[in-house]
């Protein structure tokens, strides 16, 4: 079977099945074992030099990595991906394998939190030069990246406000300057986005959100062409930040359904989006699906069936407005992360104030009375009436 023929639900689940040839069990096997022994002195020394080449020591990869490696990469329409033990692992990973003392770094001003820290707390102490842009503001990039930038750092839609990155027209002024572009593709999952075929050189991604699903497993993916996947492996190697057998094969497992998943999530959370678009008790709605968001064309062009399933809103009152919304939802509890079957509600200027503080809260648009809703698979009019509600309640 060529997984190039397939469509994505259908790459989802036999995705790994070339891989796996030879192998009777439906499901994967689970290799619960730190290294692997071979007779042959030429297999194991290529085993040992080939990025999640499945047998030679689990930090170089495994059988459970490669196999849902193979269904991520062909679902970004990749030749490869590097699977680690968070998102975050991800993030840094690439990075610190592309830049180097004296490089220059641009990433947005609307990021995960984590990754606003690699910036502003690790890259410059290694003294690599970052600079911050506002992701919708194309005259910005263009001053940013200057000949010394090797690497833009995008995410879109970015965490936690929805922002909208115009990803072909940043990496072609990326590319003219030489840069490399790496994209967190984290909330639209490939199902809604494929960052490669818009011109990005690496999708990086929170594998522990929506490809694996289930709120039950930390895991990250670095996806792009070989030669870019060999260059960041011995780094990888160095840094230790590899993903677990048993990860693994939960991640696999997880991504099965993703497509499912996602249209559920998607459908739900434009929903929701609606219902509070203009509601009294709310100041505003960040959702690229809405017509009125500044992202919404570029994300119309760029993302196809569906806008995700995170949104956020400000609850008229401020912050402790928004904790008795949070409180009074039945369905959504209070809890970091997104991309789960549940629906999760959080505030982030109380979530991220250790990574970000006040300016840093401010310059990203993060109101304290900000709530993100990462909308789960639950029954779409329950969830709606149930944020509705709890806003009224919370605003009354
Ligand atoms: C967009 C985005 N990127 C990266 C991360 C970090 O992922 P992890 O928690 O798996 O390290 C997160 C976590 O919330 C995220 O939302």
């Amino acid at each position: 079977m060529d997984r190039d023929d397939l469509r994505p639900d259908s790459l989802l689940i036999h995705g790994d099945r070339a891989r796996r040839a030879g192998q009777a069990s439906v499901a994967p096997p689970i290799y619960p074992t730190s290294t692997y022994a071979s007779d042959d002195p030429e297999a194991f020394t290529r085993a040992a030099t080939t990025p999640q080449d499945a047998g030679f020591y689990t930090r170089y990869g495994s059988p459970n990595q490669a196999d849902a490696a193979a269904v991520l990469a062909g679902l970004e329409g990749a030749e490869a991906a590097l699977l680690t033990a968070s998102g975050m692992a991800a993030i840094t990973t690439a990075t610190l394998a592309l830049v180097s003392a004296g490089d220059h770094v641009a990433l947005q001003t609307s990021v995960y939190g984590g990754t606003a820290a690699l910036a502003s707390e690790v890259l410059e102490r290694f003294g690599v030069r970052t600079t911050a842009v506002a992701q919708d503001d194309l005259d910005a990039w263009d001053a940013a990246i200057t000949p010394e930038t090797r690497l833009v750092l995008l995410e879109t839609p970015s965490n936690p406000r929805l922002g909208v990155t115009d990803v072909t027209a940043v990496a072609e002024i990326a590319h003219a300057r030489g840069a490399l572009v790496a994209v967190d593709s984290t909330f639209a999952t490939p199902i809604h986005q494929r960052p490669l075929a818009l011109g990005a050189d690496l999708v990086l991604h929170s594998a522990t959100k929506y490809l694996g699903g289930h709120s039950d497993l930390l895991a990250g993916a670095i996806v792009g062409s070989t030669a870019l996947i060999e260059r960041i492996w011995p780094t990888s190697l160095v840094l230790g930040g590899t993903l677990g057998s048993f990860e693994a094969w939960l991640l696999l497992r997880g991504m099965r359904t993703l497509g499912m998943r996602m249209a559920r999530h998607s459908g739900t959370a434009l929903a929701v989006a609606q219902a509070l678009d203009g509601h009294p008790g709310v100041v505003h709605v960040d959702y690229a699906g809405l017509p009125g968001h500044p992202g919404h064309d570029v994300a119309t062009r760029q993302m196809t069936g569906g806008y995700g399933g995170v949104l956020a809103f400000e609850v008229r009152g401020g912050g402790a407005a928004a904790e008795r919304a949070i409180s009074a939802m039945r369905i959504a509890r209070r809890a970091a992360s997104l991309g789960g079957v549940e629906s999760l509600a959080v505030r982030p200027a109380a979530m991220w104030a250790t990574q970000m503080d006040e300016g840093a809260l401010e310059r990203a648009g993060i109101a304290p009375g900000l709530v993100r809703l990462a909308v789960g698979v639950e029954d779409p009019d329950d969830v709606v009436a149930d944020v509705v509600a709890a806003v009224e309640a919370a605003t009354a």
